[in-house]
C-alpha cells in the first residue's frame, strides 16, 4: 500500500520510485531498495562516489553544508544540482539521477559478472556430468 504522506524518491536512469522516511538520506533510501549507489566511504562525506544529480525537488532536500560542497567538487560530472546521496536528507518528493558514467560502469560490471557466472555454471555442469573432469584448484584463476 502506498502511503500518501511519505516522500517519494525516483531514481533515474533505472526509473524506480520508492518511499522514504522523512529525514532519511538518499543513500539510505537507495540501499534499502536495492538501488546501487556507490558509497566508498560508508556515507561519511569523504569520497563523493554517492554523487547524484537532482532533476526535480532540490528544495525538498536538506541544505548543502560546506563540507558536502568541498567533497562534491571532487565528483565526476558535476552539475549545478549535484548532491552527495549520503548528505542529502529527504523532506518531500524528488527525482534524482545517478550520473550516466556510473550507470555505464555498472553495466560493464554486470556484463563481466554475468560472463563469470556463465563460465562457472558451465564448469559445474561439466564436472557433474563427468566427475573425472572436475576443474583443478588453480583453474579459473587469473594472473
Ligand atoms: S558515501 Fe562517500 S561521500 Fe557519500
Amino acid at each position: 500500500m502506498v502511503d500518501e504522506l511519505m516522500p517519494k524518491v525516483t531514481f533515474l536512469p533505472v526509473n524506480k520510485t520508492v518511499e522514504a522516511e522523512e529525514g532519511q538520506s538518499l543513500l539510505d533510501v537507495a540501499m534499502d531498495n536495492d538501488i546501487r549507489l556507490e558509497h566508498n566511504c560508508g556515507g561519511n562525506c569523504a569520497c563523493s562516489t554517492c554523487h547524484v544529480i537532482v532533476k526535480d525537488g532540490m528544495e525538498k532536500l536538506s541544505r548543502k553544508t560546506e563540507e558536502e560542497q568541498d567533497e562534491l567538487e571532487e565528483a565526476e560530472g558535476l552539475a549545478p544540482t549535484s548532491r552527495l546521496g549520503c548528505q542529502s536528507k529527504i523532506y518531500g518528493d524528488i527525482i534524482v539521477e545517478i550520473p550516466p558514467y556510473r550507470s555505464s560502469l555498472l553495466n560493464e560490471d554486470v556484463t563481466k559478472i554475468e560472463a563469470l557466472i556463465k563460465e562457472k555454471e558451465k564448469a559445474l555442469n561439466l564436472s557433474r556430468s563427468n566427475p573425472a573432469s572436475q576443474p583443478s584448484q588453480t583453474e579459473g584463476k587469473t594472473e
